[in-house]
């Protein structure tokens, strides 16, 4: 009867010879009595008699098996005392152990009775994360990370249910959730065995930390109440007066009574997310149960019991381009009907879903991607999509806030200082890697890149540093900071992207490449197409010929360092994401350098066609307006057997005077709602 001994639970009781002793007992906890100290004067022998449903043993073990009989009373003897397990109550949920103690020759001295109330009592989670909340996990009180870990999921619930209010539902302070709102909320169940009631001054209470009363909410089902069921039956005006789930704890409540559900019966409560882990948050919180005893009035009560249970709240999530679309965003604007024509057509052959937001929505600002940025929030029990806001906060800055936070549509921003926002915090500026393995450890979710200041300027522009703080919290996608403040927008999406391959790592990086650029535009006036024009056919721009941009000594410095540049980047690449250079494939792109400010900056000469949008096969690329050989464009010409070989189609959209003039392209001016990953988040290994 090993198993009496309890690790945690031990608690240690006197004895008294007058009345029996009544105590509820916990299974899985053992109460202790130091024989020899609370026997009377003069014992020497003790004896132990007990119901069917008590364990206990003796320390030191003694030498008789019946414990009937008298056995000698040593100077440490201690006895531990507990339940069975999954025991069938007696009928009168009471269990008897007597303990008797002799003199010298073994004669009678007193008898001490306890009267023992098993109680089974276990506060579960789905630890296993199988959608089902098992009883009593064994690991319900950790987190451990990886297929073979364990530990609950909670969703930050930043959806919003109604339409009366305003903010996503974790922000909104006394939001009465029904039914339909709690599926965005983990259950947690209390679940007991034991008496129909608790008597002799026991309570059941939860609490929380004051820090993790920030992070969630517990409601408690309260609809098969008895009470409930009665109210039911009332006229219906009634009933909508009634909470049906009150809020159990907050920031406000961090300690509550909760009823004691009776003999074989359970309790459900509901778990609600209220923030990401952040900076000051690492995402897992505590939840604890204790029964407490009152002995007398006016004494403090004294916990008899605790049990545990740890949730984590899901990470928010980003979406590589090797992920099937579900919706395509792009604005409508009064100059850029040429452009929504070629979206339109692309989408329509990739068979996906586009979703034109018209002007009285966009008022005029087309860079939808650099307003928000898509992900997703998952747990065993729910998921769905959540779209992290930029602090770029430019006039589509209502959009994601407006229309997209709804039912089963989440919300996150990260409000920065005014002055602190600059042009890298527009999530062009944020992209994701798909699933790599880098040096043995694996990152099936991706790597979030963003592009910071070099780290040797001192007067850089860099992304927000609590953007940068959320991003590198999220733990899933660990984060790669990439060089993109050579750019005049400087978002790594100029110079960057990952299309879907066939074969090897399942994708391609593909980067833009001065030196690409240089070695065509040789090679056609090598064979005499130098008088060849980029930029035919397009208003007010004035075309030039290969062998003008040939000669142009400074154009080819000034593109000289933006190869630096971007090797230096291609460099991080390969070494953060464990790639080859057989993964990469360099796109003929040139750069031009602009004064901005004191500093000179970089922007496309001809429009970028790295900055592409890709839904599954299909690529919408900017149409570069190469020079042509034979009426072929020979950068699309190149464009295309780069990317053929992976099953590829190129589509070219003409961008060029309502975006790349704008010094924006494709990407940056659409956005792309994409299927979450089938693996889970909590299967990475950290
Ligand atoms: C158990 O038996 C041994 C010898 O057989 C004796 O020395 C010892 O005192 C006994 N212990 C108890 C607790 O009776
Ligand atoms: C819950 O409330 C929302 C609005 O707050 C409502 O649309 C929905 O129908 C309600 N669900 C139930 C089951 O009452
Ligand atoms: C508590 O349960 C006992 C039986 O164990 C019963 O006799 C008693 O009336 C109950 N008390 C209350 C207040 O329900
Ligand atoms: C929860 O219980 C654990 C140990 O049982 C204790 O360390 C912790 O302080 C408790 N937390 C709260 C909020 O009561
Ligand atoms: C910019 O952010 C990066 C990445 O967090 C950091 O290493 C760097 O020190 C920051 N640079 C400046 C100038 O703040």
């Amino acid at each position: 009867m090993v198993d009496v001994v309890s690790k945690n639970n031990d608690l240690t009781c006197r004895l008294n010879f007058k009345d029996p002793m009544q105590f509820l007992l916990v299974v899985g906890t053992t109460l202790r009595v130091n024989l020899d100290r609370d026997a009377p004067p003069g014992c020497k022998f003790f004896s132990v008699k007990c119901s069917q449903n008590v364990l206990y043993t003796i320390s030191p073990t003694p030498n008789e098996t019946s414990h009937l009989s008298p056995m000698l009373l040593s100077g440490n003897t201690v006895l531990h005392i507990g339940t069975k397990r999954h025991f069938h109550p007696s009928p009168s949920y009471k269990e008897k152990l007597t303990i008797r103690f002799y003199g010298e020759k073994k004669a009678f001295i007193g008898d001490a009775q306890l009267e023992l109330v098993p109680l089974e009592l276990s506060l579960d989670v789905d630890a296993d994360r199988d959608g089902v909340v098992e009883r009593n996990n064994p690991n319900k009180a950790s987190w451990k990370w990886g297929p073979d870990g364990h530990g609950a999921v909670v969703l930050v619930n930043c959806d919003r249910e109604s339409y009366y209010h305003e903010k996503p539902d974790c922000q909104t302070k006394g939001h009465k959730p029904n039914q339909t709102a709690l599926k965005d909320c983990a259950t947690m169940v209390l679940r007991t065995s034991g008496p129909p009631n608790l008597s002799g001054g026991y309570k059941l209470t939860l609490h929380i930390s004051q820090g993790d009363s920030e992070c969630i909410r517990v409601y408690r089902d309260e609809t098969e109440d008895e009470a409930r069921i009665t109210k039911a039956k009332m006229p219906i005006f009634i009933r909508q007066c009634v909470n049906e789930f009150p809020l159990v704890l907050s920031s406000e409540v961090l300690s509550q009574e909760v009823p004691y559900p009776g003999p074989d019966q359970e309790l459900i409560f509901y778990v609600e997310g209220l923030r990401f882990p952040d900076k000051d948050f690492d995402g897992l919180v505590t939840i604890n149960l204790s029964l407490v005893r009152t002995s007398r009035k006016g004494v403090p009560e004294t916990p008899v019991f605790t049990d545990k249970v740890v949730f984590r709240v899901s990470p928010w999530i980003m979406t590589p381009n090797t992920l099937q679309p579900q919706e395509v965003f792009i604005c409508s604007t009064s100059d850029n009907y040429q452009f929504l024509k070629g979206m339109q057509d692309l989408v329509d052959r990739s068979g996906h879903k586009l979703k034109i937001l018209q002007e009285y929505k966009n008022r005029g600002d087309r860079w939808i991607q650099d307003e928000l940025e898509f992900g997703y929030v998952d747990s065993p029990y729910h998921r769905f999509p959540v779209v992290l806001d930029s602090p770029r906060d430019g006039d589509l800055d209502y959009f994601p806030y407006g229309d997209l936070l709804g039912r089963d549509f989440g919300y996150v921003k990260r409000e920065a200082q005014r002055d602190a926002v600059s042009s890298l915090d527009s999530f062009g500026n944020l992209e994701v890697s798909p699933p790599v393995t880098v040096n043995g450890k694996k990152y099936p979710l991706g790597r979030i890149l963003i592009g910071v200041a070099f780290p040797t300027t001192t007067n850089g522009r860099n992304m927000t540093q609590v953007v940068q703080d959320f991003l590198w919290a999220q733990k899933v996608q660990e984060p790669v900071a990439l060089y993109s403040d050579w750019l005049v927008v400087g978002h790594v999406d100029e110079f960057m992207t990952f299309v879907p391959a066939p074969d090897r790592k399942g994708f391609r990086l593909l980067l833009a490449s001065p030196h690409a650029g240089y070695k065509i535009f040789k090679k056609l006036q090598n064979d005499g197409h130098g008088q060849a024009k980029i930029f035919e056919g397009l208003k007010d721009e004035k075309p030039v010929t290969v062998d003008k941009i040939l000669s142009d000594d400074r154009l080819r410095l000034q593109n000289e360092y933006v190869q630096d540049c971007i090797d230096w980047n291609r460099d991080v690449l390969k070494k953060e994401l464990g790639l080859d250079e057989e993964d990469i494939i360099d796109l003929p792109i040139l750069f031009k350098l602009v004064t901005k400010g004191k500093q000179e900056r970089a922007v496309a000469y001809y429009p970028d066609m790295v900055n592409m949008i890709v839904l599954g096969k299909h690529l919408g690329i900017p149409k570069p307006f190469g020079p042509k050989v034979n009426g072929r464009c020979v950068l699309e010409a190149k464009m295309c057997s780069l990317m053929e070989g992976l099953g590829l189609t190129c589509t070219f959209i003409d961008d060029f005077a309502s975006y790349h003039k704008l010094l924006g392209e494709v990407h940056c001016g659409s956005n792309v709602r994409r299927k979450p990953f089938d693996f889970k988040w909590w299967n990475v290994e950290l």
